[in-house]
């Protein structure tokens, strides 16, 4: 999908969107608590994340409030989306978010850890070696 049609389709999902991804991904939640802890840090530890296709937060949310002392960047093209992050994650110390295209725009630097849950299959199949090598330099 480009840019413009993955914006369209997720800025009108963003109100129910929680409720609509329990319908129809079989073990959102658990592949979401699946994904905190596979992060090989320890829950004290200084670290910075960053979430690519944030969506409205339900990842950031649970490593932010799973990792004390981690600084978080929510990256999404859907404004709304990101609205809806900033919104759930309200008065959370050490978030940044980032309205950005994560195909084409730079992913940043630092990171200790790169997060992605149902975004990055809206790559081609033939950018994703590609992203790889990105999201892994960041
Ligand atoms: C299915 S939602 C997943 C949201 C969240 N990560 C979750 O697991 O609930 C996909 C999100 O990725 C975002 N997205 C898709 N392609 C993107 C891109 N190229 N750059 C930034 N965000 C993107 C969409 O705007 C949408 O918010």
């Amino acid at each position: 999908m480009d840019t413009k049609s993955v914006r369209d389709h997720f800025r009108i999902q963003v109100a129910d969107y929680p409720a609509l991804m329990r319908r129809i991904i079989p073990g959102y939640d658990e592949q979401r608590d699946l994904i905190v802890r596979l992060i090989p840090f320890n829950h004290d530890q200084r670290l910075r994340v960053l979430d690519l296709g944030c969506g409205p937060g339900l990842l950031a949310e649970e490593i932010v409030d799973g990792f004390a002392n981690a600084g978080l960047t929510a990256l999404d093209l859907t404004s709304e989306m990101l609205e809806a992050c900033r919104t759930r994650l309200g008065g959370r110390a050490g978030v940044e978010y980032r309205f950005a295209d994560f195909r084409t725009d730079e992913l940043g630097s630092g990171y200790d850890v790169v997060v992605a849950s149902l975004s990055l299959h809206h790559l081609a199949l033939a950018e994703r070696p590609g992203f790889c090598e990105r999201a892994f330099a960041a």
